[in-house]
């Protein structure tokens, strides 16, 4: 088996593909590079610089490396951006995802990993939610991986190709200093922030119907995630079909809880403020994983504490590379 990742010298790609090496799977990453960084990635695997929508740059990538599996990270994340430009979320979410299907229906390979995520709930109405919950997305974002996950069980079907979309919680940490998130939207990077800038985190909502008032979210370390994705392209590999998994760590933090671990693993006081709720932010989203758990035999082994550790070692490590110029992201 040779697997494509796309999105490969990304965040959570990076990890997916030392999770592969490690497994000594042979690997080939995609990446545009538009928030993907080379240096994420070990030197003996290839990377192809290349927009994962490209139909020519695609075909040619599955020929000329053999590839047999593909692992589709690439894609665009931010919600609130989602909501400024739902086309372009279409285009980069979807639209890559038919281009990218085409070419292995052309190609004739036949095993997908799919990178979903859990904001295809919307807001769920039980404490965990579980796979067959209602996926009713409150946002653009939510409703390009929910249209993505549908396109690519009819083309399953239509096509004989055997699939696996992970549903992704809240990705935490860091498998090691140099794979850290260096994006600046998600509530753990911004904790940080706040603390180097003195400016203080706005608490997206205090009197939510939580037990603490604040929003409340499955954070999980992004290694266990990786491993989620090599454990997904065993279960292709040993003949299943088509499957959805939540990928989280079946436990939920507040914002609350979040602040205090990075005061706790920093040593320094986190500035915050109360602020309104954000639009469309559900209060209470945890994973079920009850069902990969059984089908995969995943394991999620790392706690909030060890995401925030590793994720701090490698915030630290890109400020002493960055040379003292002040730079935070
Ligand atoms: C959302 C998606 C998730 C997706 C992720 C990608 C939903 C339900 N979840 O995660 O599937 O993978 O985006 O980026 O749509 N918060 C603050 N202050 C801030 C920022 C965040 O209090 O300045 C709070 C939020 O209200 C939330 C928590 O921190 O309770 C986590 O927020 P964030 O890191 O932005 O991720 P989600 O919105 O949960």
């Amino acid at each position: 088996m040779t697997w494509l990742v796309t999105g490969g010298a990304g965040y959570i790609g990076a990890h997916v593909v030392a999770a592969l090496v490690a497994a000594g799977e042979p690997v080939v990453a995609l990446d545009d590079l538009s928030t993907g960084d080379p240096a994420r990635l070990p030197a003996a695997v290839p990377l192809v610089v290349a927009d994962a929508g490209d139909p020519v740059l695609l075909r040619a990538t599955l020929e000329r490396h053999r590839v047999t599996g593909v692992m589709h990270l690439a894609g665009s994340k931010s919600v609130p951006e989602s909501v400024r430009r739902p086309i372009w979320y279409h285009q980069q979410n979807v639209g890559l995802v038919a281009a990218l299907l085409a070419a292995m229906v052309d190609t004739g390979v036949r095993r997908l990993v799919f990178s979903s995520s859990a904001a295809v709930y919307g807001v769920p109405g039980t404490a965990t939610v579980a796979e067959d919950a209602p996926a009713r997305p409150v946002n653009p974002y939510g409703q390009t991986k929910l249209v993505a996950e549908d396109l690519v069980a009819a083309a399953g079907r239509a096509h004989d190709l055997s699939w696996i979309a992970l549903r992704y919680f809240n990705a935490v940490g860091a498998g090691a200093p140099h794979l850290g998130d260096r994006g600046a939207t998600n509530l753990l990077p911004l904790t940080f922030a706040a603390q180097e800038t003195g400016v203080p985190l706005t608490i997206a909502g205090t009197a939510l119907p939580t037990a603490d008032g604040t929003g409340v979210r499955d954070y999980v370390h992004v290694a266990d995630l990786a491993e989620a994705h090599r454990l997904a392209a065993r279960h292709l590999t040993r003949g299943h079909r088509a499957a959805v998994y939540n990928a989280g760590a079946g436990r939920g933090h507040s914002v609350l809880d979040v602040v205090r671990a990075v005061a706790a693993v920093t040593g320094a006081p986190v500035p915050v403020r109360s602020g309104p709720p954000r639009p469309g932010d559900p209060p209470e989203v945890v994973a079920a994983i009850d069902r990969i758990r059984a089908d995969l035999r995943w394991r999620p082994r790392y706690t909030l504490l060890d995401a925030v550790t590793s994720a701090w070692q490698a915030r630290t490590a890109t400020l002493t590379a960055a040379g003292g110029r002040g730079q935070h992201g």
